[in-house]
């Protein structure tokens, strides 16, 4: 592309490293639909107000469509010398539409134009999210549904702590991702604010209709100052917040089937189109997709510190810095979309193991808590029942046994209201069964639960 729009002004070409330093069409060109679209609403308004002539908007619209078909084939390809997606395109309509072409950009400076492109995108993107989030929530919902009743250990500080079902450990992940659902559709809400008109800072002598541009872009409202309009990027670190908080969600649920799929818990199996083998070692069956997930949760934190940081000292209105937005929000989106759109379908293969689960629970005297309760219930201060039980449990690891198997004599050596029935107040049946408080494992509790999370995706 030889010869600079504005070379006016310049006695020099641009340096050629400057040239290649100050492009951004190598990571913009992904918003060249959000450009044309805006282009075809902003000529569309200038020909009704009578800034352009209404044949030449015509034109430009139709001009406009053609170069998004081509572009849509693959017939046109982004030239690198063009400086950003926007200079392209309207060099692109004026090389067909000669004088004609030069007329779309009256009223409009690509700072509002780029601040316009980034919303549709994130708009369009956010969208995506929700549905990848809201797939990822019907399969975790589908799971639980068949897991009510498989006990398994739930842990505080990784040591086994009380008796939960699968269903509620899952379920915790269920609410997690229905707030992340919330803070996207907020994001969405902030993000839906039409900023064309704002010119490059001070807004246009011309009369422009920037209601007329909102409502064909569907827009909830226009923006209400124009240097605000061109230099707000927070609806981008909100964005990249929101997923960081949802990486943040994915990893920890990462790290959970990591840990449930080494042989020291074996709780599930991943499918085998869901793990990896080493180049050595025969026997491996890695969870890579999970610690990628892991790993690529870092990188989206980078993300977001790259706006807050490259945000926090500029000056109003538009800088240059702002352009360095795109490749870290980007980042973000392409990063969490890959990772639900794997997370996902590999959750739903992998084969649950409620006899493992069961066996873990078994172990490590998770009843103990109602153990201490059954005494509590014959009329026992919660402390010395505490007390009794902790002896009880010491006594088990010295002989070898667990509560459900030690001889009721030894029970009753510590206090006389133990009676036969302490072996099923202490099943682990009963212990799950019993826990039916709002948000507890029973399965009439994780029911409703289910149906909580159902009803708001
Ligand atoms: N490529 C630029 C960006 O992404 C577009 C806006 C350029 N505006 C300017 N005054 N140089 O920010």
């Amino acid at each position: 592309m030889a010869g600079k729009m504005w070379a006016g002004r310049f006695t020099k070409e641009v340096d050629e490293r400057v040239n290649d330093f100050n492009s951004s069409i190598s990571f913009d060109a992904r918003m060249y639909r959000q450009d044309i679209e805006g282009s075809i609403a902003h000529a569309t308004m200038l020909g009704e107000c009578g800034i352009i002539d209404m044949d030449e908007s015509r034109k430009i619209i139709e001009g406009l469509k053609g170069i998004l078909a081509d572009i849509d084939s693959g017939k046109l390809q982004f030239d690198p010398a063009a400086e950003d997606v926007h200079m392209f395109v309207e060099a692109e309509l004026t090389a067909r539409l000669g004088d004609t072409g030069k007329r779309l950009h009256t009223a409009r400076s690509r700072n509002d134009q780029v601040a316009l492109d980034i919303r549709m995108n994130l708009k369009a993107e956010t969208l995506e999210i929700i549905e990848l989030v809201k797939s990822l929530e019907k399969t975790i919902v589908s799971i639980a549904e068949k897991h009510l009743t498989t006990v398994m250990p739930g842990y505080t500080h990784l040591q086994r702590a009380q008796p939960i079902t699968f269903a509620h450990h899952l379920m915790a992940y269920a609410n997690m991702l229905l707030r992340d659902l919330g803070r996207l559709r907020d994001c969405y809400k902030r993000m839906n604010v039409m900023p064309l008109g704002s010119g490059a800072l001070a807004s246009t002598t011309y009369p422009i209709d920037r209601q007329r541009v909102c409502d064909i872009l569907g827009f909830d409202e226009i923006t209400q100052n124009s240097l605000d309009g061109v230099s707000d990027r927070d609806f981008c670190i909100e964005l990249i917040s929101a997923i960081s908080v949802l990486m943040m969600h994915l990893s920890r649920f990462s790290e959970e089937i990591i840990m449930w799929c080494s042989w020291e818990f074996k709780f599930i199996e991943l499918d085998d189109a869901y793990a990896t083998g080493s180049s050595i070692m025969p026997q491996k069956k890695n969870p890579d997709v999970t610690e990628l997930i892991r790993g690529k949760t870092g990188r989206v934190y980078g993300d977001l510190n790259t706006l807050l940081v490259m945000m926090k000292g500029i000056p109003l209105a538009y800088n240059k810095d702002m352009q360095e937005d795109k490749e870290a929000v980007f980042d973000a989106i392409d990063t969490v979309k890959l990772c639900l759109k794997t997370f996902d379908p590999m959750l739903a293969t992998m084969t649950v193991l409620p006899e493992n689960m069961r066996a873990a629970a078994a172990k490590g005297f998770i009843n103990a808590t109602d153990c201490a309760d059954y005494l509590v219930k014959k009329g026992m201060p919660f402390r010395d029942a505490y007390k009794i039980t902790g002896t009880l449990v010491h006594t088990c690891i010295e002989k070898g046994c667990t509560l459900e198997t030690l001889p009721l004599e030894e029970y009753k050596k510590l206090t006389d209201n133990f009676d036969e029935d302490v072996y099923e107040a202490i099943s682990l049946e009963t212990c799950v069964m019993q826990r039916k408080a709002a948000g507890g494992p029973a399965p009439e509790s994780v029911k409703a639960q289910i149906e909580y999370v159902k009803a708001r995706i």
